[in-house]
């Protein structure tokens, strides 16, 4: 076995709360690293000592972080990343004045279909590349381009290739073959096409708004999934208001996503439950919709995380600092509530307890920033501050 010890670190988030500090934040700290896990996490000054801790057979490596901030890893809890084609036309036709319709999903069908399971997965490559050197180390991915049985099982297929998060998201839109027969759709999606797509995913997803799916048909979609064993998350309350929050904390889903539009009772109904309310700027950064009330969801008790929602049409970005900068700049909230959200958001809005914080026994995913404290990542936003990136305790 391998172990790594990272002394002088001049920040530790480590999320393991105490102290009324959620992000369990230490100050000259270290951190020891045995194989994959989080072996311990404390005051420099308190780190076990190597040459009795480790017998001749352990090569330990000791990294000098020379006061930089290390925090976990990133848990992105929500991308669209296997996709052919892209919209830049489209983003470019917002920019001068043309709405956000969801109706561009079936662009990326098209050319989603017409791509070879070669050039997605050289794409999904690339991507989990991207992610990685941006200090991202857990991140789910959805089908939802693909909308036939056999594209919807492929791309789920090769998701599974590089990451063990797949969602099952064939009730994505309604594609253009099925717009006058939506039924025969919504029973494709529920039968067939989730047999074919659930044994490759862990969780099935509906995008439950205006000119997608109803709450009925959602409800039937979500029902149908967890009786084939996936979990269910929820897209919904994205361009108005709407029933997919209070769906999704009825059908006890692990996240709601988007929460753009809330009312009251949808607050309520996400501050008494163990969904979480996962918030992507991005979307409207890049939409140029008004952003989710953070601070509104915080302050009523409800647990929030950040994702990036990477695709090629609402948030074609896979930055979680940008997130981050974002939700403290525009949503109300503090550096260390988006750092949280961003890590520890993600992976309960993934029901994960293995990443999104360094406890002792938890997986070793974690970033070295090049900045002395995480306020760095909402201080400087566009500025590539990830230093280091350990996945499973190996250096990325
Ligand atoms: O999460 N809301 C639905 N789906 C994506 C957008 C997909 C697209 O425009 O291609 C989203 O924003
Ligand atoms: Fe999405």
């Amino acid at each position: 076995m391998s172990a790594v010890l990272i002394t002088n670190i001049g920040e530790l988030t480590t999320n393991v709360g105490r102290d009324g500090d959620p992000l369990g934040t230490l100050r000259d700290a270290a951190l020891l690293l045995e194989g994959d896990r989080v072996a311990w996490a404390g005051p420099a000054a308190e780190a076990p000592h190597l040459s009795s801790r480790f017998a001749g057979s352990t090569t330990v490596e000791v990294v000098d972080a020379g006061g930089r901030a290390v925090i976990p890893g990133f848990v992105d809890s929500h991308t669209h990343l296997v996709f052919g084609g892209d919209r830049a036309d489209e983003f470019e036709a917002r920019m001068s004045g043309t709405p956000y319709a969801a109706g561009g999903i079936r662009r990326t069908v098209v050319a989603t279909r017409a791509a070879s399971d070669d050039e997605l997965r050289e794409r999904l490559q690339r991507f989990t590349r991207e992610l990685r050197t941006q200090g991202t180390t857990t991140f789910e991915i959805k089908t939802g381009y693909g909308l036939t049985v056999a594209d919807e099982a492929r791309l789920a297929r090769l998701a599974a290739e590089v990451t063990p998060e797949v969602t099952y998201l064939g009730a994505h839109v309604v594609p253009a073959e099925f717009a006058d027969r939506r039924d025969e759709y919504v029973d494709l999606v529920c039968d067939e096409m989730l047999r074919a797509c659930a044994p490759h995913a862990r969780w099935i997803d509906v995008f439950c708004e205006r000119g997608a799916f109803t709450p009925e048909e959602s409800r039937r979609v979500l029902a149908a999934g967890v009786a084939h064993g996936l979990l269910p998350r929820v897209h919904g309350n994205q361009l108005g208001p709407g029933e997919g929050v209070r769906l999704a904390v009825a059908m006890g889903a692990a996240s709601v996503d988007h929460c753009t539009y809330l009312d009251d009772a949808d607050v309520a109904a996400l501050a008494g439950a163990d969904t979480v309310a996962t918030l992507l700027p991005g979307v409207e950064f890049s939409t140029r919709q008004p952003y989710p009330d953070a601070r509104r969801l915080l302050e009523a008790g409800v647990t929030v995380a950040l994702a990036s929602d990477c695709n090629p049409g609402s948030s074609f970005t896979s930055s979680m600092p940008l997130m981050i900068a974002l939700a403290v700049r525009e949503m109300g909230m503090t550096p260390g509530e988006a750092v949280w959200a961003a890590t520890a958001g993600g992976a309960r809005a993934l029901r994960r307890t293995d990443v999104g914080a360094l406890g002792p026994g938890m997986r070793a995913d974690l970033v070295m920033l090049d900045a002395p404290t995480r306020v760095h990542l909402a201080y400087r936003p566009g500025v590539p501050l990830v230093h280091t990136v350990w996945l499973g305790g190996e250096q990325v």
